[in-house]
């Protein structure tokens, strides 16, 4: 009876408004959120009034994203296959979210989204739906019609005055989807692995060879695991992350070029910017070095893998999730203080770390004469250590 749509307001999801009209013959209620993708939302309303829609929702969710999504992911150091920051498979559980608030608040019964049938998106998104509301009809239009040219797509448009931005008629563009944690890039030359993008494709940063020739230096104050200030001025996530992007992207860090595995089987080529992301990583990392016990570390290191691969393939709202983020959670209570980073031409190095609850002891590690530490215990751990490095040796007959 009602069809609550993730709308962006561009080509392809308002040839899936009107298609979804003229399929189902019901009412269409339009969501879009601003989750930093930096794009206007007003001219989304407008299109979504001309094409008869009755129910317009358009949300702010910058602030939510980052807090709830994209600030427990840096926790865990989140990277996916060794490198990807995960941008685009953390804000899909938020946006299944809010449509499925949406679907309730107006009464739907089912929702539908732009993304294809070969990608990972459509797999986020109706995990998501799936877990929030187990009994949602899903509509994946990609996945049912028959538009699966540009030039069909555009016919269609053409034939439902569905109006076309001019830069949209020629060539096909690049596959992209943004928010405040990255921008993506796929599609285009990029199929060809070999071939390395073109500059002026790249909106977030400077090339590295092109940013200053003088470094910046930032100073990242975190409370519980999480970033609260910037050079001293406190925050909020959404800030800190926009604030982030700027510096970064103004010193050429966060660009990403990779082949990927995606959940449904086949390897895909990606470029990401992620800027502010890269900086908070490292500065993550930076903090944890001086306050967080070498055991609890390296078992949050362990799970990390695992807990990336969670999330890229959409399984933010299962069990397993939320069972490994208590443990990550509960081990950043002491990962409190501030990490100076030096920006420089593509990357971002921690140069300084203080922490009030700093596990770092100048008294026991230095070289200079101490009074706390006995070199001759360090002689019996090795002995019992060796042990059964020296019975296995011996067994062998050496
Ligand atoms: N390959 C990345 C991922 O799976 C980015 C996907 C981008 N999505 C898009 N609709 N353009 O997370
Ligand atoms: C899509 O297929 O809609 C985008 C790519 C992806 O989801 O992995």
């Amino acid at each position: 009876k009602k069809i609550v749509l993730a709308y962006s307001g561009g080509l392809d999801t308002s040839v899936i408004l009107r298609w979804l009209q003229e399929t189902y013959r019901c009412e269409v209620v339009t969501f879009t959120a601003d989750i930093g993708q930096g794009e206007e939302l007003e001219p989304a309303r407008k299109k979504a009034e001309m094409m008869g829609v009755q129910q317009i929702y358009i949300d702010d969710l910058r602030e939510e994203f980052v807090r709830d999504f994209v600030f427990p992911m840096f926790r865990a150091n989140t990277l996916y296959e060794g490198t990807y920051l995960l941008g685009t498979s953390i804000a899909r559980p938020l946006i299944a979210k809010r449509q499925i608030e949406i679907a309730n608040e107006v009464g739907a019964d089912a929702v539908a989204h732009g993304a294809t049938g070969k990608g990972n998106d459509q797999v986020r998104f109706e995990l998501g739906y799936y877990a929030l509301k187990p009994d949602i009809k899903v509509i994946a239009p990609w996945r049912q019609w028959d538009l699966n040219s540009r030039t069909k797509l555009l016919d269609y448009a053409e034939q439902h005055q569905i109006p076309i931005a001019k830069d949209k008629r020629g060539e096909a563009p690049y596959s992209t989807d943004a928010n405040l944690l990255h921008i993506s890039y796929e599609g285009k030359a990029l199929e060809d692995p070999w071939v390395e993008p073109d500059e002026d494709m790249f909106t977030r940063s400077v090339a590295p060879e092109k940013a200053p020739d003088t470094p910046t230096y930032v100073e990242i104050e975190f409370r519980h695991g999480d970033a609260v200030a910037v050079d001293g001025t406190a925050m909020t996530p959404a800030q800190v992350l926009t604030r982030l992007n700027e510096l970064g992207g103004q010193n050429g860090i966060g660009r990403l070029d990779l082949v990927e595995n995606r959940f449904v089987g086949m390897k895909s080529r990606g470029v990401y910017e992620t800027p502010g992301g890269t900086i908070l990583l490292a500065a993550h990392r930076g903090i944890e070095s001086i306050t967080l016990d070498r055991g609890a570390m390296h078992l949050k290191d362990d799970m990390m893998p695992r807990y990336a691969e969670l999330i890229y393939n959409g399984f933010w709202f299962s069990p397993e999730r939320l069972a490994i983020q208590a443990l990550i959670d509960k081990t950043q209570e002491q990962v409190n203080g501030t990490v100076r980073l030096k920006l420089f031409k593509g990357q971002a190095s921690v140069v300084g770390r203080k922490s009030p609850n700093s596990l770092y002891r100048l008294d026991y590690v230095t070289f200079e004469a101490d009074s706390v530490y006995n070199q001759k215990d360090a002689e019996g751990f090795i002995k019992l250590n060796a042990l059964r490095l020296r019975l296995g040796a011996m067994a062998k007959g050496s």
